[in-house]
């Protein structure tokens, strides 16, 4: 757990509200946070999701694993106390761009389920939805399109999630998709449908 380092600091109410952001925008800020392992699809969805979403006129971003270890999380590695702080701080940006009305995506291993639970509780109930992009191991390493199983198994890459690091699985998850059974544009079909009946964006506008 992050500790409070700051002393003498007051919180600002902004004039703004994240209702009228709202308003304007027609949509509801919220966190889509996709979870799986390493080749699993998650950033593939994430991508695929947010052009539906765009098309349909709606404002998104998507914070990706990879990209966002180039800048703001490049100081962390993957042990475990790294992995939970840099699911910590991808928390609380993700609840910034809710805040700001944006539909934001996050698509990062997350293998830890209370790291996971951290970050759904920095918003509002309702406004966090988690997927599972459910994809066996074998068929993530058959993949392997980094290259990073092959190196893990060989031992070049330490602590590698599925091989010798954990992933724990969501145990209640909004949305389960199997990427390795759908196809990418079901998958993208089955994310929106549910953000649709959360009330999240309107339906199909
Ligand atoms: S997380 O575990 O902290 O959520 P994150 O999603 O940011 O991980 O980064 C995972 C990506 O980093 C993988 O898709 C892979 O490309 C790369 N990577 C490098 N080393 C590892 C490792 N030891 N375990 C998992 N992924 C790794």
């Amino acid at each position: 757990m992050a500790q409070q380092k700051a002393t003498n600091i007051t919180w600002h109410d902004a004039t703004v509200t994240v209702e009228d952001r709202e308003k304007l925008l027609n949509q509801k800020g919220c966190v889509i946070w996709f979870t799986g392992l390493s080749g699993s699809g998650k950033s593939t969805l994430a991508n695929a999701v947010e052009q539906v979403l765009h098309q349909q006129q709606h404002h998104t971003y998507v914070l990706d694993g990879d990209n966002v270890r180039h800048g703001l999380n490049k100081n962390l590695g993957f042990s475990p106390e790294d992995r939970e702080e840099n699911i910590r701080r991808i928390g609380e940006v993700a609840k910034l761009f809710a805040d700001a009305g944006t539909i934001v995506m996050t698509a990062f291993i997350s293998p830890y389920r209370a790291d996971r639970d951290q970050a759904r509780e920095l918003v509002a109930e309702g406004r966090f939805v988690e997927v599972f992009v459910d994809c066996p191991l074998e068929v993530c390493e058959e993949r392997d399109t980094k290259g990073l199983y092959k190196k893990a198994r060989a031992g070049e890459i330490k602590e590698f999630t599925g091989i010798s690091a954990p992933y724990e699985a969501p145990a209640d998850p909004e949305v389960t998709v199997n990427t390795a059974e759908l196809s990418l544009e079901e998958s993208a079909h089955a994310v929106v449908a549910s953000l649709v009946k959360a009330g999240l964006v309107p339906n199909g506008n």
